[in-house]
C-alpha cells in the first residue's frame, strides 16, 4: 500500500522498456481514435519526441490563447510546465480537463514567488507607497499570484505582451510592483524609459526592499525571481562572440540580465525571436540566446543561416524536458482507458480571481 501510494503518479516502468517507434505508434493511434475530443498544446521549448504531436505549438501568450478558444477538446494534454497547464484549466470551461504529462514539470521561477511571501510584501508595500502600486505577474507564476493580482486590480503579462501591459499598468497607478521575473520586469521597464534608479528590488526571502535613494523615486519594484536558464547567458558569452564572430547578430530573450540585454542586438519573447530570424536573409549569422530545444530546432529549421545558441554549454529547460514521449503516452493512454491521472486543476475561488488578471492581460494582447 505505501509503495502503491509513493509510485502514484511516477511512470510505469513498462513505458521506459518501449521503443520509441512503438510509443510514437501508440500516440499516433489514440490520438487518431480520439479525435477533436483530445487537444495537445505544445510549448516552444518542447523536445521534437514530443512536438512532432502537438495540434498547436507555440510561446506562452499563443498557447494561453489557443487554450481559451478551444471548446471541442474534453480532454487537454498540456506539454509545457506546470503554470502552463493552470492557466489552460483556468481558460477553459468545466466540461474539459487539463492534464500535465509529469507532474514533476514545474518551473524554478514561478516557484520563487509563494502567495504568502507575496502577501506579506504586499501589505509592507502597502505601508510604504500607500494605494499607489499595481501588481502585474508574468504569466510564470502560480494561479494563487495571479488571483493575488486579479483581486487587486493588477494583470498578467507574458514576454510577447510585457511592453503594452507595463504601459497599461502606469495608466492605473504610479508604481507597479512586477513578479516574479525581475529580469523581465527590469528590462521591460526600461525600454519604455524608466531610468535604472527607480526601480527597486524586493527580496522575498529577507522581506527587504533592496534599493539606495529616496524612495518616493520609485516607480518600479521587481520581485527577486530569475530563470535559472536564462541567466547562464551572460556578458563574457557575448564578449567571447564579439571578439571571435564580430558578424553575428545576438539576440536574446528578455528573462536574460539587463546586462546581457543591453549587449545584445535585440531582444524579444520566444516568438519574437523565431520571426526575427524567419524574416533574417539567406547567409546571415545568428547567435540566440534562449533554450536549447527552441535553438536546436531553429537551427534545423534554417540550413541556410548560420545560427549558434550564445552560451555553447547550454542545456534545455531541464524541467520542460520532463515532458518526453513516455509521459506523453502515458497520459494518453490513461484518457484512453478512461482514467483520471496528472489532472491539473485549479480551485474555483483562485480560479476566478485568476481569470480576472488572464482576461485583463487577453483582452489588449497584441
Ligand atoms: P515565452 O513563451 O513567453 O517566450 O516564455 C518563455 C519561457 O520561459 C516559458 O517558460
Ligand atoms: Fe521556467 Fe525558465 Fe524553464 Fe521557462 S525556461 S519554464 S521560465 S525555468
Amino acid at each position: 500500500m505505501a509503495l502503491i501510494e509513493l509510485t502514484k503518479g511516477l511512470l510505469p516502468g513498462r513505458y521506459r522498456q518501449m521503443e520509441r517507434a512503438e510509443m510514437e505508434e501508440r500516440v499516433r493511434k489514440i490520438k487518431e481514435e480520439l479525435g477533436t475530443s483530445l487537444f495537445i498544446p505544445g510549448h516552444h521549448y518542447q523536445k521534437d519526441e514530443v512536438i512532432q504531436f502537438a495540434d498547436a505549438v507555440g510561446d506562452s501568450l499563443q498557447l494561453a490563447q489557443v487554450s481559451a478558444a478551444n471548446r471541442q477538446a474534453e480532454h487537454i494534454v498540456f506539454c509545457g510546465v506546470h503554470f502552463m497547464a493552470e492557466t489552460a484549466d483556468i481558460l477553459t470551461s468545466e466540461a474539459q480537463t487539463v492534464y500535465l504529462p509529469d507532474m514533476r514539470a514545474g518551473c524554478s521561477m514561478a516557484d520563487m514567488a509563494d502567495i504568502y511571501q507575496t502577501e506579506r510584501a504586499w501589505s509592507a508595500l502597502q505601508e510604504l507607497f500607500g494605494d499607489t502600486i499595481i501588481p502585474l505577474t508574468y504569466v510564470n507564476s502560480t494561479a494563487a499570484i495571479k488571483a493575488f493580482t486579479g483581486r487587486n486590480g493588477g494583470s498578467c503579462v507574458t514576454s510577447s505582451n510585457a511592453r503594452s501591459m507595463v504601459e497599461w499598468a502606469f495608466t492605473e497607478k504610479p508604481r507597479i510592483l512586477f513578479l516574479p521575473d525581475q529580469h523581465l520586469g527590469r528590462n521591460t521597464a526600461f525600454d519604455i524609459g524608466v531610468p535604472l534608479e527607480k526601480m527597486a528590488v524586493w527580496n522575498p526571502v529577507s522581506d527587504i526592499l533592496e534599493f539606495e535613494g529616496n524612495i518616493n523615486d520609485i516607480q518600479v519594484i521587481l520581485w527577486k525571481g530569475h530563470c535559472s536558464v536564462h541567466e547562464n547567458f551572460t556578458v563574457s558569452n557575448i564578449q567571447e562572440l564579439r571578439r571571435t564572430r564580430p558578424d553575428m547578430n545576438i539576440i536574446v530573450h528578455p528573462e536574460c540580465r539587463r546586462e546581457v540585454v543591453a549587449l545584445a542586438d535585440d531582444n524579444g519573447s520566444t516568438k519574437y525571436i523565431i520571426d526575427a530570424i524567419e524574416r533574417a536573409e539567406a547567409g546571415s549569422a545568428w547567435a540566440i540566446g534562449t533554450e536549447m530545444n527552441l535553438v536546436k530546432r531553429i537551427i534545423e529549421s534554417h540550413p541556410d543561416k548560420d545560427i549558434v545558441s550564445l552560451n555553447p554549454n547550454m542545456c534545455p529547460c531541464l524541467t520542460m524536458n520532463r515532458i518526453d514521449l513516455p509521459h506523453l503516452l502515458w497520459s494518453l493512454e490513461t484518457i484512453a482507458a478512461g482514467e483520471r491521472g496528472n489532472v491539473i486543476q485549479v480551485g474555483n475561488e483562485t480560479a476566478a480571481e485568476a481569470k480576472l488578471s488572464l482576461a485583463r492581460m487577453l483582452m489588449r494582447a497584441y
